[in-house]
This record gives C-alpha cells, sequence and structure tokens, in this order.
C-alpha cells in the first residue's frame, strides 16, 4: 500500500470521528436521497486534490454537445497515473463505509474499465454548462454521485430538483456554490441537476465520485455506456483504449 493511500486512509476517517452520521443519514432520506454538505474536506485532503486537478490539466478532452453540454473531463484512467490522492480517496474504505451508512446500500467502486468511475470535470471556457440530467446507471443495481467541489472562482451554480417524479410532491429547486472542499451526495437516479453557464474569465472544477451496488453490466448497456463516455465526456482513445498501467493499478 502506497504512502500517500495510507495517509489519505487515516485523514479521512479521523474526518469522520466528527460527523454525527445519523443526522445526515436523516437529511439525507427526508431530501430524496441527496445530501450536500458545504466546506466539508479538510484542507489535508483538498489542497493536494487540488494540486493534482493542475497536474492533470494537459489531459482535459473537451466536448461540445450541442444544447446539452460544454466543458472538459480527465478520465479515471488518467486519475490512476496521475492523481494519487484522489484515487486514494475515491477507495478509502472508512469513506465507503460511510457512504454505505447513509444511503443504506453495501457500496463499492465501479469496475476499473470504468472512465467515468472518478473523474474530474473542467468548466474553463465561458459558457461551459450541462444541460438537467439524471445520473442515470447502467448496471444493474443503483448508481450514487459524489460531487466534490475543487476550483470555485465562477457564477456557475449546480442546480438541483429534488423530488423530481416523485407522486405527490412538489419538486424543490436550490441552486449550490460548489467551494473546494463541499461534498453532495445523491442517488443518480433520483436527482434532476444541471450546472449553469460559466461566465468569462471564470474557472470551476469538480471532482466526481461513483459508488455501485452491482458491478455488473450487460455488454449491450457496456456498449452503450462505453459509446456515451467517449462521445460526451473523454473521447474514443480513453474510452477504448485505457493504458496498462489503469488496468493494472486497480486489480
Ligand atoms: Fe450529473
Amino acid at each position: 500500500m502506497s504512502e500517500t493511500t495510507v495517509a489519505v486512509a487515516d485523514t479521512v476517517k479521523r474526518a469522520l470521528e466528527a460527523v454525527d452520521v445519523s443526522a445526515l443519514r436523516r437529511a439525507y432520506w427526508e431530501q430524496n436521497e441527496f445530501v450536500a454538505l458545504e466546506r466539508w474536506l479538510p484542507a489535508a485532503l483538498v489542497e493536494p486534490m487540488v494540486a493534482e486537478v493542475d497536474r492533470v490539466r494537459p489531459a482535459i478532452n473537451r466536448n461540445y454537445i450541442p444544447r446539452h453540454k460544454k466543458g472538459g473531463s480527465v478520465s479515471f484512467y488518467t486519475l490512476v497515473e496521475r492523481a494519487p490522492t484522489i484515487v486514494a480517496f475515491y477507495r478509502s474504505p472508512a469513506w465507503i463505509a460511510f457512504l454505505s451508512t447513509l444511503t443504506g446500500q453495501p457500496l463499492q467502486p465501479c469496475p476499473p474499465g470504468d472512465p467515468h468511475a472518478c473523474a474530474l470535470y473542467f468548466y474553463t471556457e465561458p459558457g461551459d454548462h450541462i444541460g438537467f440530467h439524471f445520473d442515470t446507471s447502467y448496471y444493474r443495481g443503483a448508481r450514487y454521485t459524489v460531487l466534490v467541489g475543487l476550483v470555485e472562482r465562477s457564477s456557475s451554480r449546480l442546480v438541483c430538483q429534488l423530488y423530481k417524479n416523485v407522486p405527490g410532491r412538489t419538486p424543490e429547486e436550490r441552486a449550490l456554490t460548489t467551494h473546494p472542499g463541499t461534498v453532495i451526495l445523491f442517488n443518480g437516479d433520483k436527482l434532476w441537476h444541471s450546472i449553469t453557464p460559466l461566465g468569462e474569465d471564470e474557472e470551476r472544477v469538480s471532482l466526481t465520485l461513483e459508488y455501485v451496488t452491482d458491478p455488473s453490466m450487460t455488454p449491450v448497456k457496456r456498449f452503450v455506456s462505453n459509446m456515451k463516455d467517449a462521445i460526451a465526456y473523454f473521447g474514443f482513445r480513453r474510452v477504448f483504449l485505457p493504458s496498462r498501467s489503469a488496468t493494472r493499478a486497480t486489480q
């Protein structure tokens, strides 16, 4: 186990000792499987993760899908090679146990062949945004998203519609600023969300961590998921030709 992995696991464990887990769990369920924790991660984790954001900038893949999204992404494969703190956080056993308690599900990281498992999203040019969507699960089980703010010098907002499609409930909208260290956890099939367009001379970078209850996927859904990731996020080379080090490091 690397020094970074041990240090990150230790920091996460200590940070979680101060948390009122049952209050958070209640808030998560009262809000239809959504909870936002503002400026919550300790600087000991945020600072090295922001340094890793800068290290992976040369690997940004930009995409533009008219009327849906515009922005840059860096896949899990690149993070495995160049962002040890982020990947150690993603896999930290205490963190996964905490998320499993909040969601009431035995969560696990996505399989190593999923470029979305843990990825960075860069909003760096005016108008960068993503339209409303669910983080739909292509897996056999449910998929949960953890969104972490890392760089926030923007007027963009994460707009969340809670209780969408819940019979008898009027949806509630929240517009959140994802400051460095802010953590948002939600069930991907339940939270309707978007990022509003970036202004001039602004920048926003967020990290997302995806966890699943069942890491298996039918071959057809795997193909659809890969095509979506290649076109909308990481590019064909990164999705269909992942480096050997990514595969090796995650076995
Ligand atoms: Fe999303």
